[in-house]
């Protein structure tokens, strides 16, 4: 009996240690609502994060401290609050956290989106703005932008004059599914290149399960028992893109032409083949930016697209002055 007391003794004293310390750590966060052992704040947290982190916020202030499971996280909820993370102090919030979903996608987070801040993250951002998104490559890729975008309008004058019904945000999203593939890979690709269930269902996909809110992201060592079914998801898309882009690169690979206007895959390749990176620089690492490019490009510049022409329709004077604009040009 005395020895079962003293292990109740010794768990509670060690637990109430660690809540001292916790105390001392908690002290440097921003203010913040009460939360659990465990869980955190997680449990504040319902269908729609962002508008429960916005109540949240409104009682708090616009930087403030939650726990998200084992994961610190500061909510920035103003501009003012905003800039200062994703500016003035961007290299301190540089790093990423541990996410499951780059874990499989892109190679262990060998992505730029996602990776882990250090000397990878320092070499890997400066190959892709010298490279990959400087104003002289992108403006490489005008006339290709000009042409693909003249297709679109000349089809939807045909369809309009027919009178046809068209899905416009379908055709915007193929449109850029173009672009994009015509600047990363040097070529379009069609719906069945990728997987029987087309290009948008598959970014789509992407894009949900990577911003899904997965235990193991929150619980690391909850990752491999896969509660939620994820993990599965993840891997089946994985498998997808991997197949498309290693038959991608291999094309390059037999491509023997010297190219004049260089996609993204020839500049990363050459940079690979000349071992110009001075860091691990390998297949995996050039399938993680062709992913990061094509799921980042594609959503992005397509709803953006779908809104300002839904604006440009609710608002015809600011269609007729920009149709204005347009024509000087
Ligand atoms: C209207 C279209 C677009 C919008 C609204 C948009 C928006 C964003 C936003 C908000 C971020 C996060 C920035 C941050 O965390 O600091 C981002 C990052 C990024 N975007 Fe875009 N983007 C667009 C188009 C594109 C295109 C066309 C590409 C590729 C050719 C691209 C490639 C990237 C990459 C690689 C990152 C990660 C950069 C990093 O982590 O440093 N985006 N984008």
């Amino acid at each position: 009996m005395t020895f079962i007391w003293a292990i109740v003794v010794v768990a509670l004293s060690v637990y109430a240690l660690y809540e001292l310390l916790n105390i001392q750590k908690r002290k440097r966060y921003p203010p913040g609502p009460t939360g659990l052992p465990i869980l955190g704040h997680l449990h504040l947290l319902g269908k729609n994060p962002h508008k429960d982190l916005q109540k949240l916020a409104k009682k708090h202030g616009p930087i403030m401290y939650v726990q998200l499971g084992l994961v610190p996280t500061i909510v920035a909820s103003s501009v003012d609050a905003a800039e200062k993370v994703l500016k003035t102090y961007d290299h301190i919030f540089a790093n990423r956290p541990h996410h499951e979903a780059s874990q499989h996608l892109a190679y262990g987070q060998k992505n730029l989106v996602f990776a882990k801040y250090g000397v990878y993250w320092r070499n890997i951002r400066k190959l892709c703005t010298v490279h990959l998104l400087s104003n002289q490559k992108i403006h490489s890729f005008q006339s290709m932008r000009k042409q693909e975008v003249e297709l679109l309008i000349q089809s939807l004058k045909k369809e309009a004059r027919d009178r046809v019904v068209v899905d416009l945000s379908a055709r915007i999203l193929s449109l850029n599914a173009n672009l994009t593939c015509s600047m990363v890979f040097g070529k379009k690709y069609v719906d069945e290149d990728l997987d029987k269930r087309g290009f948008k269902a598959i970014v789509q996909d992407v894009v949900h399960l990577s911003a899904a809110p997965n235990l193991g992201d929150f619980f690391p060592f909850l990752g491999a028992i896969d509660l939620q079914g994820i993990t599965r998801k993840l891997k089946d898309l994985s498998k997808v893109f991997d197949e498309f882009l290693e038959k991608i690169i291999d094309e390059h690979v037999h491509a023997h032409e010297q190219k004049q206007n260089k996609d993204f895959v020839d500049t990363m390749m050459d940079i690979m083949q000349s071992g110009e990176a001075k860091f691990q620089f390998d297949r995996r690492h050039i399938k993680a930016i062709l992913f990061d490019m094509l799921i980042a490009a594609m959503d992005t510049t397509a709803s953006s697209t779908e809104w300002i022409l839904t604006e440009l329709l609710r608002h015809p004077q600011v269609t007729k002055k920009l149709q204005k604009e347009c024509k000087k040009w």
